[in-house]
């Protein structure tokens, strides 16, 4: 469960977000939609305590993002775009055997652990393979697996479709997916639309720095078109700049 109350937090001039609030139950997907430079990014780093918000707070699972930061943290599992993360010269093996250790885990937990990631993934063929040598996909599977090697609750992806072709980004998606059954509150981002519609139960519109509109997907589904939804969507994000 995530609560995001009245977040601004602005960068010199830049107002990058301006009260902003939305809730994630558990078992819920939320895609985040929003132009370049909306605040997406901010958003999740600012959730996933690597940046500190101006004014507002975010709970996760009841833990405070303010006074209570080391908590949020086990909660979250992170996967921001393209960087992944993984060091090279290790296998996909030994790389999840770290992180695990460094979330506290024994050598035989994080090996325990490491293993039900591989199986879980499917990566077993090149489970002992440094990470240098891996596609963009390959590296995103071990990622994904990085990221929830302490079974978080709840998982922040930002752009993690971004480069991927059809195969690769269905790893995400059958993730996002079994995050759903397993309960989690999910909040990704992407800037592809079908990618957006397709798998959120929620859609959050930001524009420079405002959430403009949450759509209900499958109840946007009974009452309008799937063009008239993109059009709805695309006038949305890209706001009414003669306003702006
Ligand atoms: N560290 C920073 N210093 C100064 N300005 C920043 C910083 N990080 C973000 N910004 C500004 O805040 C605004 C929101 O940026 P953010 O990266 O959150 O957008 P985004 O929605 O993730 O965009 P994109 O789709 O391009 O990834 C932008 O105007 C950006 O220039
Ligand atoms: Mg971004």
């Amino acid at each position: 469960m995530i609560k995001i109350l009245n977040i601004y937090k602005n960068f010199k001039k830049c107002q990058a977000l301006k009260d902003v609030s939305f809730d994630v139950n558990n078992g819920e997907i939320v895609g985040l939609l929003g132009e370049n430079g909306a605040g997406k990014s901010t958003l999740l780093r600012i959730i996933s305590t690597m940046l500190k918000p101006d004014q507002g707070t975010v709970l996760v699972n009841d833990y405070d993002l303010i006074a209570q930061p080391r908590d949020v943290r086990k909660n979250i599992g992170i996967l921001f775009g393209s960087e992944v993360g993984l060091y090279e010269r290790l296998t996909a093996r030994e790389n999840l055997e770290y992180f695990a250790k460094l979330n506290g885990m024994d050598n035989e937990k994080s090996k325990n652990r490491t293993n039900e990631l591989i199986n879980q993934f499917e990566f077993k063929n090149y489970a002992d393979k440094p990470a240098g040598t891996f596609s963009k996909g390959m590296k995103q599977k071990v990622a994904i697996a990085r990221s929830i090697v302490h079974d978080p609750s709840v998982i922040l992806f930002d752009e993690p479709d971004s480069g991927l072709d059809f195969k690769a980004a269905k790893i995400v998606f059958d993730f996002l997916e079994f995050c759903k059954k397993t309960n989690k509150s999910v909040i990704f981002s992407s800037h592809s639309m079908d990618n957006i519609k397709t798998f959120s139960d929620r859609i959050v519109v930001i524009h420079k720095g405002v959430i403009m509109e949450s759509f209900i997907m499958h109840e946007c589904r009974k009452k309008y078109t799937d063009k008239e939804i993109n059009d709805m969507l695309f006038n949305l994000v890209c706001g009414d700049d003669e306003n702006d």
